[in-house]
């Protein structure tokens, strides 16, 4: 069996975060500057059914039965396995590599569940589909994120721009014309589980504040999406804007992420936000082209630990 790997990219999400895990819609992007990569190849001296992780970056190198069931990458090779009904595979190696910031907002768990899910199968020689791959990874996302909203494991198998309301098919959205989003790092991880653990406690305390909050985010989707399939583009900067102060008033921002967002509007940005969990990760600003590398600089300057530039368009 030839060696086979597959890759997925990172995320951003442009708006709705948390709202969404509340029914309503988000707009999420695929970020390809990033992406996560599993490889496999055959162990040629192991006997079958033995099966080999390796993840350098996060410390791990060892046999799939010693890793517990909690560990995320086990179960992604595991979740592979058991869709094609393979109790003992021919033995083999999966080694895992990312260049998405681990806890940083942009999908990085995800997208490790994708590249292995698609890798693994594919060497067996049943590739899954992106409807399975998906669902899959999003039954990994409920092991490890306690009540994700499926947006994540959605626009990182398809990798495109989607509309996203949970439990409902994808629904891609009609890029009218492209545009450019930096995104910079706080340097500060924070799994996304701590914050939807921490927005859910904070909605059980107070519904009917929380449910309000959540509405004005739909809302700004809705109106964020005409703005990208009409081509009106600097209509999205004030949404974004907007979306920000009420991802404060959710309280899942944080000093750090608050400072980037000044930092890009000063800079000339025509929006900025939090993206992802919050309370540290990354931020997303809306850029002119001919502005980026100004708008990076400022961000640098104002402590980013690094940035990157995406352009959203159909694909
Ligand atoms: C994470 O990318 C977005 C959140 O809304 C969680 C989720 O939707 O699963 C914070």
């Amino acid at each position: 069996m030839p060696a086979i790997s597959a890759s997925a990219p990172g995320k951003a999400i442009l708006i709705g975060e948390h709202a969404v895990v509340y029914g309503h819609p988000a707009i999420a992007v695929p970020v390809h500057g990033v992406s996560a990569r599993a490889a496999v190849t055959p162990a040629i001296k192991a006997p079958p059914g033995e099966v080999h992780i390796e993840a350098a970056q996060i410390g791990i190198d060892a046999d799939l039965g010693a890793l517990p069931e909690s560990d995320p990458l086990a179960a992604a090779v595991r979740a592979a396995l058991q869709a094609l009904g393979l109790i003992r595979p021919p033995a083999l190696n999966v080694r895992v590599s990312s260049t998405i910031p681990i806890a940083g907002g942009l999908g990085s768990g995800a997208a490790v569940s994708v590249a292995i899910l698609r890798a693994v199968s594919a060497f067996l020689g049943h590739p899954l589909n992106d409807e399975q791959v998906s669902a899959l990874a999003f039954e990994i996302e409920q092991l490890h994120h306690g009540t994700p909203s499926g947006i994540d494991n959605t626009v990182i198998t398809y990798a495109r721009p989607i509309f996203f309301v949970k439990g409902q098919p994808p629904d891609f959205l009609q890029v009218a014309k492209p545009f450019t989003l930096l995104i910079a790092d706080t340097g500060v991880a924070t799994p996304t589980r701590e914050a939807v653990a921490a927005v859910r406690a904070a909605w059980q305390a107070n519904p009917p504040r929380y449910e309000r909050l959540f509405a004005q985010i739909g809302d700004l989707a809705i109106q964020a999406r005409s703005a990208v399939e009409s081509g009106d583009i600097e209509l999205l900067g004030p949404l974004m804007d907007a979306n920000h102060e009420i991802l404060q008033q959710l309280e899942v921002s944080s000093p750090e992420l608050d400072k980037l967002v000044a930092a890009a509007s000063q800079a000339g940005a025509l929006g900025a936000k939090l993206s992802g969990g919050g309370r540290g990760g990354n931020i997303l600003a809306l850029v002119e082209p001919d502005r980026s590398n100004t708008v990076s600089d400022a961000l640098q300057s104002a402590g980013a630990l690094s940035t990157i530039v995406t352009t959203v368009d159909k694909k």
